[in-house]
């Protein structure tokens, strides 16, 4: 049976996740702010939790209702038999998510709605089910835009970058759904070797060294919120796994990473054990980007250098700076993709873009450019 879903992404990422979606098989794929909407069957439902690098999570609308009360907004959440959905030993949570000249404190709606769905246990069974804030079994939506609310349930429970791999960090890690992303939007073609020269925890190459092999994201996961649902389908859901899991390919694509420091180059070794078949495919050494030779005469390189924000620079301007002197003279024959949210160094690269894509890490803005090294580039 066909359901609509929503797939909720960060800002910058919409497109992408959209490709990735039809890819799967998705249909009526429609771009929204920070989500994609789509329909499909359960098994586009499980594939997308197993398979979508750029999601955050998978929501199911379940009820739709106008309000612009907090009577009303109570009596459309009553209107949900939630003994379909939710039982006395089952947890749950509310998150609400409000644009609404009627209702102003997103808490607020979601405790109405609690309400509604806890006084509709009381009155049947004179006993309810319990809110856990961290690890509900079943975690609720409501998204209210004006008058509109929508009523939806969460696929993923754990956000979608929690892959499972990444076991320890360095200090300003790149989330691993904004690396997918990046991987993406370069059009790296999963064989010209790949270079993360500051790679902090290595997600960028774990991220290029899943997507080169095939590996899907939610493969090391065993916790998605749809298995606690009254209608997970397991023998769909193995199948699906398994499948993934025969999906996994080899290759002989070269992920190189460094780091100026030895302790995090350890983090990143340790992060990439997770997977056995990366190991082959990825090395981590600890080097300084200023003296680092090539390892190779072509390929690409996808880097967040520090922000000098919560990794601290002596001098920012001339970092960034040195840093486009360095790709300009030693890097030729390389593609550079480099984000940053630091916008006023990046821009003391002095190298031009080709490409400007805005995308946000946390609440950052930041600016990923392409900068195309070729020989005898205009502009070098
Ligand atoms: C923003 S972090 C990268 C985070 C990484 N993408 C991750 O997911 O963890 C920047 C990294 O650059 C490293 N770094 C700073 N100066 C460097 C240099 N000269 N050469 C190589 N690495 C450097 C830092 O040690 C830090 O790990």
């Amino acid at each position: 049976m066909k359901m609509n879903l929503v797939a909720r992404t960060y800002a910058g990422l919409e497109e992408v996740l959209a490709e990735e979606l039809k890819q799967l098989g998705a249909e009526h794929v429609k771009v929204a702010k920070r989500a994609v909407e789509y329909s499909g069957d359960k098994e586009i439902l499980y594939k997308s939790n197993l398979w979508l690098r750029t999601a955050l999570d998978i929501l199911k609308p379940i009820h739709q209702f106008k309000a612009k009360s907090t009577e009303e907004l109570y009596a459309g959440v009553s209107e949900i038999d939630w003994s379909g959905y939710l039982d006395l030993k089952k947890t749950f949570s509310v998150q609400a998510i409000v644009n609404s000249s009627y209702f102003n404190h997103s808490q607020f709606a979601a405790l109405k709605c609690k309400d509604a769905i806890v006084d509709q246990f009381r009155e049947k069974t004179n006993d309810r089910p319990d809110v856990d804030k961290y690890d509900p079994d079943l975690k609720i939506v409501i998204r209210i835009s004006e008058n509109k609310c929508s009523i939806l349930l969460n696929s993923s429970g754990t956000p979608l970058f929690k892959r499972g791999y990444r076991k320890t960090t360095g200090d300003a890690p790149i989330n691993e759904i904004l690396a997918a992303g990046m991987v993406h939007l370069s059009e790296w073609d999963g064989k010209t070797p790949f270079i993360d020269p500051m790679c902090g925890s290595g997600t960028l190459c774990i991220e290029a060294g899943m997507k080169a092999l095939n590996i899907a994201p939610g493969i090391l996961r065993d916790d998605f919120a749809f298995q606690k649902w009254r209608d997970f389908d397991i023998e769909l859901w193995d199948m699906l796994y398994f499948e993934a899991k025969d999906a996994i390919t080899t290759s002989d694509v070269k992920i190189y990473g460094y780091d100026i420091s030895e302790q995090t180059v350890r983090i990143a070794k340790n992060n990439m054990s997770s997977f056995r078949e990366l190991r082959k495919n990825i090395t981590f050494n600890q080097a300084d980007f200023f003296s680092l030779e090539k390892a190779a005469e072509n390929g690409i390189i996808i880097t967040n250098p520090p922000y000098d924000k919560r990794i601290k620079l002596q001098d920012d301007v001339l970092f960034y700076s040195d840093m486009g002197t360095r790709l300009k003279h030693f890097w030729e024959g390389y593609d550079a993709w480099i984000i940053s949210s630091n916008l006023s160094a990046l821009k003391r690269i002095g190298l031009r873009p080709n490409r400007n894509i805005i995308l946000y890490n946390g609440p950052d803005e930041s600016k990923l450019v392409h900068l195309p090294l070729y020989k005898g580039k205009k502009g070098h």
